[in-house]
């Protein structure tokens, strides 16, 4: 069964602090990105942790190998972070220092490689071939080189989950039946992502702009357990 990562998609610490308050009875796992991490640095994640929260940092690192070594350890000695994101498009080289130095300083933290952003089209990257093809090796590839999980869209979350059965898998794009996309272009309902075998949902504002956040939740756990729709 899926579980829910909610995406604390704000500006402030303030804001995201009060929405995880809102809740924290109903949600284990938050996902600080870019804008949260850019606007707050790394206090917040302690200030999360406070809360119990597990912390999916998603800052998706890509650089020379030396550099993502570095930043990965600096980010998991802070003993904060529960899962992370790195670009599989940095190359064996950079994967391995970053597998590498998890295993040793917190093996038990999920390591996940982004293949390719769901914004990026085939003609975006200059590919001849279908860019599932390129998901599909890089997905390969992190297998070997020992990443834990896969971010996927909901057309990767197939693929992979046929092929690598092994890795984890973690989806956003997810929307209820009545929400509007925003800017995801393909999207999936809680039950389709569920079913596809998603083991985690990132949801951000399905959650956050709604004007009962808990009833909202239980709604979508509901479609998660129950597999149904509505
Ligand atoms: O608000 P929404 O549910 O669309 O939020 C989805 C979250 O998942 C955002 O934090 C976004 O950055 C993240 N994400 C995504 N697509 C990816 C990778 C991450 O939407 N390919």
């Amino acid at each position: 069964m899926s579980e829910i990562i909610l995406a604390l998609d704000f500006s402030t610490r303030e804001q995201a602090l009060h929405f995880a308050r809102q809740v924290k009875q109903e949600i284990s796992w938050v996902k600080v990105g870019l804008e949260l991490f850019a606007g707050t640095g790394p206090a917040i994640l302690e200030e999360l942790k406070k809360l119990d929260f597990n912390i999916f940092l998603d800052l998706k690192f890509f650089d020379i190998p030396n550099t993502v070594k570095g930043a990965v350890k600096n980010i998991l000695n802070s003993g904060m972070v529960d899962m992370f994101t790195i670009h599989l498009l940095g190359g064996q080289q950079m994967v391995k220092e970053a597998v590498s130095i998890k295993n040793s300083l917190c093996p038990k933290a999920i390591l996940l490689g982004v293949t390719v952003l769901t914004s990026l089209e085939q003609k975006d990257l200059f590919l001849e071939k279908p860019l599932s093809n390129l998901v599909l090796a890089l997905a390969e590839k992190a297998l070997e080189w020992g990443v834990d999980g896969i971010v996927s869209s909901p057309l990767e979350l197939e693929i992979i989950r046929n092929f690598y059965s092994q890795l984890i898998t973690v989806t956003p794009g997810i929307r209820l039946k009545n929400d509007a996309p925003d800017d995801q272009k393909r999207t999936l309902t809680p039950y389709e992502a569920t079913k596809k075998g998603a083991n985690f949902l990132v949801i951000g504002r399905s959650i956050t702009t709604s004007p009962q956040p808990l009833q909202t939740i239980n709604h979508i756990k509901k479609q998660i357990q129950k597999g149904v729709h509505q």
